[in-house]
């Protein structure tokens, strides 16, 4: 095991009715607040009503920056930034989910920030101070809500970027199973898709004796696949929506990943095909991870075979360690088949005609990954076997 130096300064509020501690947690910080939300969902479903209603209580100064987009765009960052600094925000309330919490992420560190917002995505110079934010979670996903992550895309140079800083976690996330109950089957399960990946990131790495942490991403893992299929079903069922919700967040808040760092590599590798092509980013993982962990099995092939039979359920009797790894991965594609999550590029229409500018774009800070590190050839081997 790596040292390691555990810190998550943002407070979890988690449960049906937790809403309303929405004004007792802001009033600290200011009264004039900042309210950024995506293309109108909390609209529709009530909850713009009621985050209003809650501000109302501590008298509060609100401006707003709705139409955030899913990929969320530097065009919007900027926009939030003007509106901070004009109106002296002194507190930003992120309502939706992943992309618009990274969309706040962002125009809260770009407000302090000398430079351009790109600039700071692309850490051409360093930030270290943020406006506070907090967060009320509408989809379980990223884990954007508790981690001090963001990604940016820039709509005109096609680049879709990971960003972060310690000045970035939220200073608390509300999260309400009920909040999710209209989330789409679609956009749930792209969610379901991603937080599995989160789990499966961190897995694949080579660090030694790590095993209370092993157990515990496959106790995750074996969570939401249990759980995921009956809530595909009953989408407003509030205990298979807290349970997701949950797991959501635990994936990727640095809970996991204590003491070893997992690969990366499938995001980035995702990331470059977002970036051109705006496909979802669950959409884009189910598609890819199966093929990445294919592409780089043989760097050691136990963590698979580990995977396969603990969580996968493989039998090990008389097979090689790569027939167990190989028969995980096919149970894998499986269960995310089952879920309707999307198996080949081209369900989004993708063909081979643009793979080599997704691969130069995924290539573009050089080779990368941990377990495995992939160079633009690997990249394209693995986009060529999802077409
Ligand atoms: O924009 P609105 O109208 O709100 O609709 C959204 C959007 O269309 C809708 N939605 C959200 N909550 C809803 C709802 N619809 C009905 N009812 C609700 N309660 O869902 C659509 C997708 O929303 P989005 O925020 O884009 O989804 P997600 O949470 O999956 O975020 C994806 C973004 O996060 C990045 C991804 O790359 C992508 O840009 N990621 C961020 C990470 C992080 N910060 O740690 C890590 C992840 O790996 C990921 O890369
Ligand atoms: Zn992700």
């Amino acid at each position: 095991m790596e040292n390691f130096t555990f810190w998550n300064p943002t407070r979890l509020i988690f449960g049906k009715g937790e809403l309303s501690k929405l004004s007792e947690e802001i009033s600290p910080f200011g009264r004039k607040v900042l309210v950024v939300y995506g293309g109108g969902s909390i609209k529709r479903n009530g909850l713009y009503d009621k985050v209003m209603n809650e501000l109302e209580k501590m008298d509060a100064e609100v401006y707003e920056l709705g139409g955030v987009d899913p990929n969320p765009r530097v065009s919007s960052v900027r926009e939030g930034v003007n509106i901070c600094r004009e109106k002296e925000i002194d507190f930003i309330l992120a309502v939706g989910g992943g992309s618009v919490i990274d969309c706040t992420k962002a125009i809260a560190g770009a407000t302090k920030f000398a430079g351009d917002a790109w600039d700071m995505v692309t850490n051409k110079v360093r930030m270290e101070e943020a406006i506070p934010f907090g967060t009320v979670l509408t989809l379980a996903a990223t884990g954007s809500e508790m981690n001090s992550g963001a990604v940016i895309t820039n709509w005109e140079t096609h680049e879709k970027l990971s960003w972060g800083s310690p000045a970035v976690f939220p200073q608390f996330s509300i999260l309400d199973p009920e909040h999710t109950y209209s989330v789409p089957r679609d956009q749930t399960i792209y969610g379901i898709v991603d937080m599995m990946s989160h789990v499966l990131e961190h897995y694949f790495h080579l660090e030694e004796n790590t095993d209370f942490q092993d157990r515990m991403c496959e106790s995750l893992l074996t969570t939401i696949m249990d759980t995921a299929p009956k809530l595909i079903d009953d989408l407003e069922n509030y205990e298979h929506r807290a349970t997701i919700l949950y797991s959501g967040t635990m994936a990727l808040n640095g809970i996991l990943n204590m003491g070893y760092k997992g690969d990366w590599a499938t995001h980035n590798i995702e990331h470059a095909v977002s970036a051109v092509y705006d496909i979802p980013h669950g959409g884009g993982l189910a598609i890819l991870f199966p093929h990445w962990i294919k592409h780089t099995l043989h760097a050691k092939p136990e963590r698979m075979k580990q995977l396969a039979i603990r969580v996968f359920e493989v039998d090990p009797t008389g097979k090689t360690d790569e027939e167990v790894a190989l028969e995980g991965i096919a149970r894998l594609r499986l269960f995310w088949n089952s879920i309707d999550a999307p198996e080949q590029l081209s369900d989004y229409g993708i063909d081979d005609s643009k793979l080599e500018d997704m691969a130069n774009k995924a290539v573009h800070n050089g080779p990368f990954g941990r377990f495995q590190v992939l160079d633009k050839e690997d990249v394209l081997s693995i986009y060529r076997s999802a077409l």
